[in-house]
């Protein structure tokens, strides 16, 4: 398929990885609540969680990297748990809660994450960067409720050490082509310090 450069300057292409629609697919009915916010949508079944943000809700924080689940660019949390966006169906998340990075702070209020981000420079093109936080918000839950990763060697241990080997385990799912990870674990260390009500502010 071939598109001119006009058609490629007014965004009338695919994104990366979004298949064309297929003429007569049919449409299902999707309601996602999205940052607290409801979207009624009606979406081919083969849509993924990802194209339906970035396509169908005008979403565009959450990157699409690889499309493939192997680089973390389109983490998002459904029901509190991250996962990759890129590899589910729209579809099969009727009626759960979803958070982008869009929900997690605003400019004038940003989450403790997005601002130890911006004090570590934990960042430098920005590309990961909603995928790494949205994982980060989630990990440092599931360390608070005691979760073993493969890096823990106490599994009877009631309290998790976020050591570095454990924090850069629970973060491996999430790439950084910039090669900025000295600034995102030192911007997730910091946090992890905070008191737990201000982590999850
Ligand atoms: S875009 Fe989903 S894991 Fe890379
Ligand atoms: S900041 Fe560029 S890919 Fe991570």
């Amino acid at each position: 398929m071939h598109f001119t450069i006009e058609q490629i300057l007014r965004g009338d292409v695919p994104s990366a990885g979004q298949p064309p629609p297929v003429a007569g697919a049919s449409l299902r009915p999707v309601h996602l609540r999205v940052n607290g916010q409801d979207y009624h949508l009606q979406l081919e079944p083969r849509v993924s969680l990802l194209d339906a943000l970035r396509e169908f809700m005008g979403l565009t924080g959450t990157k699409k990297g690889c499309n493939q689940g192997a680089c973390g660019a389109c983490t998002v949390l459904v029901n509190g748990e991250r996962i990759n966006s890129c590899l589910t169906l729209a579809i099969m998340h009727e009626g759960q809660d979803i958070t982008t990075i869009e929900g997690l702070g605003t400019p004038d209020e940003l989450h403790p994450l997005q601002a130890a981000f911006i004090e570590h420079d934990g960042f430098q093109c920005g590309y990961c960067t909603p995928g790494q936080i949205c994982s980060a918000v989630a990990m440092l839950r599931e360390v608070a409720q005691g979760d073993a990763s493969s890096a823990t060697t106490d599994l009877t241990a009631t309290k998790i050490e976020l050591t570095d080997e454990e924090l850069r385990e629970r973060m491996c799912g999430n790439v950084c082509r910039c090669g900025a990870y000295l600034g995102i674990l030192n911007a997730i260390r910091e946090v992890h310090a905070q008191p737990q009500t201000e982590q999850s502010r």
